[in-house]
């Protein structure tokens, strides 16, 4: 149990909500394990037909927690809650909604890759430094990214780290609609009780078959995995996290 994540139903729609806002969000261990029950709990409720992701006004998740990621490094880069979540994300078939109120980093961004309604504050930044941390792309936003947004596009978000703007996220296809930022709330919840009022069948058949293929996602999410653990514990990313944390600000 962590109260760093609040889950709370209204009606149809259940809010999973991020809240360590003073580490802006960034999502450790128990908090990836909460999400994961979350959406598998809704998963296995009828009463349940859309999900909202949030975080707070300012952060939707500065991605994962970097101290966590330095431990993981010198543990042999396990990180097991965060693959549970991925799985859990990508086998999801509630309908996923995100209100995106500020930062949104690293896997903040990448989780949007499965999410299928994205409403973002018009100050809203999309950024995945997974290089600048000697990492690599994860959530199978290396096969998503660059389907959804294009190579090019792709590229310069994934590889070289360059941030996008709520409005470049939104021509990107990342987002579905910019919002001043004290409406990104209740405009998820909008869409979310949009969507649960259509016939849920013909939600979850037109979800999956707009999805393509599961088994390509997951192989991706294994694949980067594999990648990921070896360069977590690389010298140079050990480097980049310690850098990171020692930062006088
Ligand atoms: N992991 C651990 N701690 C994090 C974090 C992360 N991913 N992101 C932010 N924090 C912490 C900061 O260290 C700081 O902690 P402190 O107050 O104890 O020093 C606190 O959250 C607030 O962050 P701060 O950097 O002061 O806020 P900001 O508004 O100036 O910048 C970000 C926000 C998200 C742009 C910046 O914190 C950042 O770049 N974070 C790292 C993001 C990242 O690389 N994530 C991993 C991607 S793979």
């Amino acid at each position: 149990m962590t109260d760093s994540v609040i889950v709370t139903d209204e009606g149809p729609v259940r809010i999973i909500r991020f809240n360590r806002p003073e580490k802006k969000n960034a999502l450790t261990q128990p908090m990836y394990a909460a999400i994961t029950g979350a959406l598998r709990e809704a998963q296995a409720s009828a009463a349940i037909r859309a999900v909202i992701l949030t975080g707070g006004p300012g952060a939707f998740s500065a991605g994962a927690d970097i101290g966590e990621f330095l431990e993981s490094a010198q543990s042999g880069g396990l990180r097991p809650h965060t693959l549970e979540f991925l799985k859990a994300l990508a086998h999801n078939e509630k309908p996923l909604v995100a209100a995106v109120g500020g930062v949104a980093v690293g896997i903040g961004v990448t989780m949007l890759f499965h999410c299928d309604y994205v409403v973002a504050a018009a100050n809203a930044t999309f950024t995945t430094p997974f290089l600048k941390l000697a990492l690599i792309p994860e959530a199978a936003s290396s096969l998503l990214a660059p389907m959804r947004m294009g190579h090019a596009r792709a590229f310069s978000m994934l590889v070289m780290g360059r941030p996008l703007s709520a409005a470049q996220a939104k021509e990107a296809g990342i987002v579905n609609e910019v919002v001043d930022a004290a409406q990104v709330e209740a405009t998820a919840l909008t869409a979310a009780q949009e969507i649960a009022a259509l016939p849920v069948g013909a939600v979850a058949v037109s979800r999956r078959l707009m999805r393509g293929d599961l088994d390509a996602v997951t192989k991706q999410i294994d694949t980067e995995v594999m990648h990921f653990k070896d360069r977590l514990t690389s010298d140079e990313a050990r480097a980049a996290f310690s850098a990171f944390l020692a930062r006088k600000k």
